[in-house]
């Protein structure tokens, strides 16, 4: 009987095995049945630029990991790190990855990387940024990023999604702006009236409907801005969304004068996909 009980008791002191490159998660918020974002603990060696994704995920039934691209949401600045994810009923990892709570651990493969960087673009007086659904991520890093407002006089930021409870989570991080004591302190009072935000839905009413690529086709965009059209000499850009919008509005910026850039390559416009499931 004591043998028994003392085998129990090792038992319940051995320490639960971490997973590699575990993080907690710190915090958890649901948006709408598709979305939602956490936080989690940044590992001490990560270096970061802000707009860049890294590999997440959780340990598959198999005992392996199934990881997934994901932009890094939160500033390089930030002691955590925050992640803004869709959930697909049937997808592999978000299907289980919706259900993490403050305390689980999620894998995180510390190697940074992605073309959404001040540094793949040439100098500008504007900046777009220019996202659908969860593309707003990397922008939720980039807009809380000192060196945007240092490199830029504007910043447009277009979100356009299906309904109006979708765009909660970027308008929250927007709003969010005006009191971010370090870009305050950095940029100076009312850096944030540098920005313009424009979101947009397709399948509910709100303020602005419609697809941003048919309101900038339709000269609606600039007038409703009230700025001059895109220029390259001017202008920069980085896309994230779906493939369909980035194949797009690639295409757009092209006829607007506007060059692919890359890390190696710095040019007028940058692209990337919002990673799905
Ligand atoms: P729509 O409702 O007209 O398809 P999703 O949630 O499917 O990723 O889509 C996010 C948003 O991106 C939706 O509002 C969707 O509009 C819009 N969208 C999808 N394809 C395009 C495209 N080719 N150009 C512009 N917007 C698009």
């Amino acid at each position: 009987m004591n043998e028994v009980t003392t085998v129990t008791d090792a038992a319940v002191v051995k320490p639960v095995p971490t997973l590699p490159d575990a993080q907690k998660v710190t915090e958890v918020k649901h948006y709408t049945d598709r979305l939602f974002s956490f936080r989690c603990t940044r590992p001490a060696s990560l270096r970061f630029r802000s707009g860049e994704f890294v590999m997440i995920g959780l340990m598959g039934d198999n005992g392996k990991p199934l990881l997934r691209a994901y932009s890094i949401a939160s500033p390089s600045w930030d002691e955590e790190l925050e992640f803004y994810s869709i959930k697909v009923p049937d997808g592999p990892l978000t299907s289980k990855l919706q259900h993490i709570k403050p305390g689980d651990e999620v894998i995180l493969r510390p190697k940074p990387v992605g073309t959404l960087v001040h540094d793949a673009l040439l100098p500008g007086k504007r900046i777009w940024f220019f996202a659908t659904g969860t593309g707003f991520a990397p922008f939720a890093s980039l807009l809380r990023e000192p060196q945007t407002y240092e490199d830029y006089d504007e910043v447009i930021i277009t979100h356009t999604c299906r309904t109006a409870g979708e765009l909660t989570y970027g308008r929250d991080i927007i709003e969010g702006l005006k009191d971010d004591e370090l870009l305050n302190e950095v940029i100076g009072d009312g850096f944030w009236k540098k920005i313009k935000y424009y979101p947009t839905t397709t399948r509910e009413d709100s303020p602005k409907m419609g697809r941003i690529t048919d309101l900038i086709n339709s000269g609606d965009a600039f007038k409703d801005l009230e700025v001059e059209p895109i220029c390259p000499k001017n202008d920069r850009a980085m896309i994230c969304g779906n493939l369909a919008f980035n194949l797009e509005l690639k295409e757009m910026l092209e006829n607007f004068g506007l060059v692919e850039g890359a890390n190696s390559d710095p040019q007028t416009y940058v692209v990337e996909k919002a990673f799905l499931d």
